[in-house]
């Protein structure tokens, strides 16, 4: 019997035709019921949406040590660094070709003066962080260095500005000095500190979490301020597009979506503009988060597997909604928070978010990629909590040390898929059942990528069996597909510092015959294939 059957992003009924026969021919075959072979047909004869590279971004907030130590060390420090920044971390991060990172802030940016941030060391304004911990941040990290770790990682900025405690004006003085050029008021001070070109931002947030940390505002009240900031913060570097991005919804509350869905559709020719909502979603259980990020056993890992997969539901729900607003999809859904959010490390200060990062959070992040990926049509951008040190984080640092996370290895293992286009896939998934807990066995997508590749990625949810996976990937030239699988000795395994390479991705190369790869993947892996 077929328990779950999946497909890649793409409305068109004759894909989803061609696919259901697909389907029809496996079933008359006899390989769709089989229960420990998995057969997977991929279909190169319709493409579906590309899946913008923007879905794997990054946040960097002003929080704990995501910035300060994780990031910028100073120039003076003993850590290797280029102008502050710490030369371990930007290598590693060169790795992800992460497209995006949305900075400053989260909570932080909704209390964040950028003028602190500017000009020479000595006049910068420390500022005690009031969300996070209440420590003093010295704002030595501002704009000029977030723009110039930008250049060094090679990605695109997405800036979020001060509308709870901000003004208008201070929002537009900002994106003058990022991107207007060396002749306004304030491209002129940004020339004087060091960088006389326009900067380039991508993303533009207006707000954070209105309806919480960043000011308690009812939908209305937020409609108010975001006609403001739309109309009134000017990108001026044309050789940048830059997408707007309103708040949006609190999880499943809808309130937001409506209101400022409704907005953009009422008032299309307003001189303002919108090209993105936001949706923050973390992966956390009952509040305050009191999941253990490690010493957990299997009944753990399959709640919080669980959990997670609700994304799908709540990016259905939003987008819904979206469409009866904007059909032609011409907003983005912006998931720019989301992971897993944990207790806090043992001894940590609990504002600061630390938490460790096991093999089961690297399933999750894999699990919301593929959900994504199936809505690439509507998400187009999204950005993980966070970046460096801080929940669901890429890398760890303490001092001079650094480690990479399992969850670091899935973004980098899932490079191939930064702006391939999807490819419907078929397969029955079977089930992964462990005490009140009913999960898919394994979650499967598939894209072309950029260079005409084909690439699957295979997450065996199942923490006990591994799965042989059989994927007929149709009329390909390839001999061989390889890549990467990314297993660990148990569900709660973790990356130390001490012991950095528990949890690392070995190299997997299968033949391709006539089109078809086999290959057994191990419990609780996630496996990024690419033709070669
Ligand atoms: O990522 C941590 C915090 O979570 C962010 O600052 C805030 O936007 C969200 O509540």
């Amino acid at each position: 019997m077929i328990e779950v059957a999946r497909k890649g992003a793409q409305p068109q009924s004759v894909t989803m035709r061609a696919a259901s026969g697909l389907l029809a021919m496996l079933l008359f075959m006899g390989f769709a019921s089989a229960r420990d072979g998995i057969d997977v047909g991929v279909d190169t004869e319709h493409p579906g949406t590309k899946l913008d590279r923007h879905v794997f971004g990054q946040f960097a907030e002003d929080l704990g040590t995501g910035l300060y130590g994780g990031i910028w060390v100073g120039r003076d420090s003993s850590i290797p660094n280029t102008r502050g920044i710490r030369n371990d971390v930007v290598a590693a991060l060169k790795d992800l070709h992460v497209p995006v990172v949305r900075w400053p802030g989260g909570c932080f940016a909704d209390e964040y003066h950028w003028q602190d941030g500017i000009g020479p060391a000595a006049a910068r304004r420390p500022q005690p962080n009031y969300n996070w911990g209440g420590v003093l941040e010295s704002n030595e990290f501002g704009t000029d260095e977030f723009m110039d770790f930008a250049q060094q990682i090679g990605t695109e900025a997405y800036i979020s500005v001060n509308v709870g405690s901000g003004t208008v004006k201070e929002a537009a003085d900002w994106l003058q000095y990022m991107t207007a050029d060396a002749g306004s008021a304030w491209g002129k001070q940004r020339a004087a500190n060091g960088h006389p070109a326009p900067y380039r931002v991508a993303m533009l947030g207006l707000g954070n979490e209105s309806w919480d940390c960043g000011g308690h505002m009812s939908a209305a009240e937020y409609s108010f301020q975001l006609k403001l900031y739309a109309r009134f913060v000017h990108n001026w570097n044309k050789a940048q597009p830059m997408q707007r991005v309103a708040v949006g919804p609190n999880g499943a509350k809808t309130e937001y979506t409506e209101a400022v869905m409704k907005l953009w559709k009422d008032n299309a020719d307003w001189d303002w503009g919108l090209e993105g909502l936001s949706l923050h979603s973390y992966t956390v259980g009952k509040w305050p988060p009191s999941w253990p990020a490690t010493d957990f056993g299997e009944p753990d890992y399959a709640k919080s597997l669980a959990e997670t997969l609700k994304m799908d539901e709540l990016i259905r729900t939003h987008s819904a909604l979206m469409d009866q607003f904007d059909p032609q999809k011409k907003i983005s859904l912006v998931v720019d928070e989301w992971g897993v959010w944990l207790a806090p490390s043992k001894g940590s200060n609990p504002g600061f978010l630390q938490q460790q990062n096991s093999q089961r959070d690297a399933v999750l992040a894999a699990l919301n990629l593929n959900i994504f990926s199936r809505h690439a049509d509507r998400v187009r951008n999204a950005n993980i909590a966070q970046m460096v040190n801080v929940l669901q984080a890429m890398i760890l640092t303490d001092g001079p040390k650094m480690v990479l996370t399992p969850t670091y290895y899935v973004f980098r293992m899932y490079v191939p898929f930064q702006d391939a286009v999807m490819l419907p896939v078929q397969y029955a998934a079977g089930s992964y059942a462990v005490g009140d807990f009913k999960l898919p066995r394994v979650d499967i997508i598939a894209a072309r990528t950029q260079e005409g590749k084909i690439a699957v990625a295979i997450t065996n949810v199942d923490a006990k069996q591994p799965a042989t996976v059989q994927v007929d990937l149709g009329k390909v030239s390839a001999k061989t597909a390889s890549g990467e699988t990314l297993a660990a000795p148990k569900v709660d395994a973790v990356n130390t510092f001490d012991a950095p390479r528990t949890v690392v991705p070995k190299g997997v190369t299968v033949p391709v015959k006539t089109g078809r790869l086999t290959l057994t993947v191990p419990p609780a892996s996630v496996t990024v294939l690419t033709t070669q």
